[in-house]
C-alpha cells in the first residue's frame, strides 16, 4: 500500500483513506454486517487510515469501527471528530460546540465508543465562532499532553483559522471538501495548508457519489437520504451536473477506468500530501476505489480535466444555504 505523510505532522497514513459516515449515517440503507466486512478488506489491503466523527450515527458509526478493529487497534489509525452536537430528539437540529471543557468531555465519550485509549488524529468538525480557537486547540493539545490523542486535525476551518491555531500547537491536517466539483481550497486553503506544512485530507472526494455515475436520478437516492436536500441533486441542478459527469466518464473510458477512480486520481494528482478519504460501505467499491493509486495521470490529462471541470464548474451550493455559514469558518 502507498502511504503519504499528513503535511510536516510525522503522521503517515495510507495514501487513500476510508470515510465510514456513510456505514451508519446520511446516504440510505445501514448495513452493518456489509460494512463489517467492508472495514476488514481495507485492513486486509493495507488501508490504515479510517475516518468518523462522534456525530456521525450519532454515535453509532465510532461504536461500529470499535466492533470491527477489536484485536485489530494496532492495524489502523483512527481520526474522529467533536463539535457538531446533534439533538438526541431531532438529529437534524445542530449545534457547534468547540468549549475547552466540551472538548474534553467529547473525547472521553469517543474513547469509550471507540473501545481505544487514544484517538490518532482527533479534528474540531467545525469551527466555533463563538469559542476562540486558541481556546479550543488549547483544550485539544492538553489531550494530547495526557496521551489520549496523538495527532490534531481541524475540519473546514478558513485560512486565518488556520494560522491562528498553528500558533497554539501544530496541526497535522484540514479536512475539508474537495473534488472534481469542489475545486475552491486551491485559491487559499491549499496553500496556507501547504506554508503551514498541515496535510490536507479531502473528504467527499466523489462528490458524495455523483461523481461516479451511477446516481442518475434524483429517484436513485432513498427517500431519507440527505442528498435530496443538498441543492446539487436538486431540480435543474441535478441535470447540470449529469452533463459534467458524461464529460468525466468519457475520459474515464479512454484511460480504461470507472468515472470514479478517474476522480480520485485527479484528488491524489494534486499533491504527496493530500490524502482522500472516498467513503464507502461496500467491499466492491472499496476495491474499486483503490484501484485508483495506480491511475497516472499525463500532463495533457490533468488538463483535459481543468477544462471539463475548472473551478465553480458545479451547478448549485455543495451545502444547502443554511448550513454554507457553518464552513470555511
Ligand atoms: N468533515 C466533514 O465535514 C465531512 C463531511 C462529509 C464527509 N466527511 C467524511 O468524508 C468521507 C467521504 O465523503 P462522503 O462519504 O461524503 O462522499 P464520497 O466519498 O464523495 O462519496 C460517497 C458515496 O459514493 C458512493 N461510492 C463510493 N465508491 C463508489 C464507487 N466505486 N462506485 C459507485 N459509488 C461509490 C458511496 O456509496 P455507498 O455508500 O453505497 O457505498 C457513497 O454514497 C465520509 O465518509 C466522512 O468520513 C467529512
Amino acid at each position: 500500500m502507498q502511504t503519504r505523510t499528513l503535511g510536516r505532522s510525522g503522521l503517515t497514513v495510507s495514501a487513500l483513506g476510508l470515510g465510514c459516515m456513510g456505514m451508519s449515517d446520511f446516504y440510505g440503507q445501514q448495513n452493518d454486517a456489509e460494512s463489517i466486512r467492508t472495514l476488514h478488506r481495507a485492513v486486509e489491503l493495507g488501508l490504515t487510515f479510517f475516518d468518523t466523527a462522534d456525530m456521525y450515527g450519532p454515535f453509532k458509526n465510532e461504536e461500529l469501527l470499535a466492533q470491527a478493529f477489536k484485536g485489530k487497534r494496532q492495524d489502523v489509525l483512527i481520526a474522529t471528530k467533536f463539535g457538531i452536537v446533534r439533538d438526541p430528539n431531532d438529529p437534524t437540529k445542530r449545534g457547534i460546540n468547540g468549549r475547552p471543557e466540551y472538548v474534553k468531555s467529547a473525547c472521553e465519550a469517543s474513547l469509550k465508543r471507540l473501545g481505544t485509549d487514544h484517538i490518532d488524529l482527533y479534528y474540531q468538525h467545525r469551527v466555533d465562532a463563538s469559542t476562540p480557537i486558541e481556546e479550543t486547540v488549547g483544550a485539544m493539545s492538553r489531550l494530547v499532553e495526557a496521551g489520549k490523542v496523538r495527532y490534531l486535525g481541524l475540519s473546514e476551518a478558513a485560512p486565518a483559522t488556520l494560522r491562528r491555531a498553528v500558533a497554539t500547537h501544530p496541526i497535522a491536517a484540514l479536512q475539508t471538501e474537495y473534488s472534481l466539483w469542489s475545486r475552491e481550497p486551491e485559491d487559499e486553503i491549499l496553500p496556507t495548508c501547504r506554508e503551514l506544512g498541515i496535510g490536507f485530507v479531502p473528504y467527499s472526494p466523489l462528490g458524495r457519489g455523483f461523481l461516479t455515475g451511477q446516481i442518475k436520478q434524483f429517484d436513485d437516492l432513498e427517500a431519507d437520504d440527505y442528498r435530496r436536500f443538498s441543492p446539487r441533486f436538486q431540480g435543474e441542478n441535478f441535470q447540470k451536473n449529469l452533463d459534467l459527469v458524461a464529460r468525466i466518464t468519457d475520459l474515464a473510458r479512454q484511460k480504461r477506468c470507472t468515472a470514479g477512480q478517474l476522480a480520485l486520481a485527479w484528488v491524489l494528482a494534486q499533491g504527496g500530501d493530500v490524502v482522500p478519504i472516498p467513503g464507502t460501505k461496500r467491499v466492491a467499491y472499496l476495491e474499486e476505489n483503490l484501484g485508483a493509486l495506480e491511475i497516472s495521470l499525463s500532463q495533457d490529462e490533468l488538463a483535459q480535466l481543468d477544462d471539463i471541470a475548472p473551478q465553480g464548474v458545479a451547478a448549485g451550493l455543495r451545502y444547502p444555504a443554511a448550513m454554507m455559514g457553518t464552513v470555511n469558518g
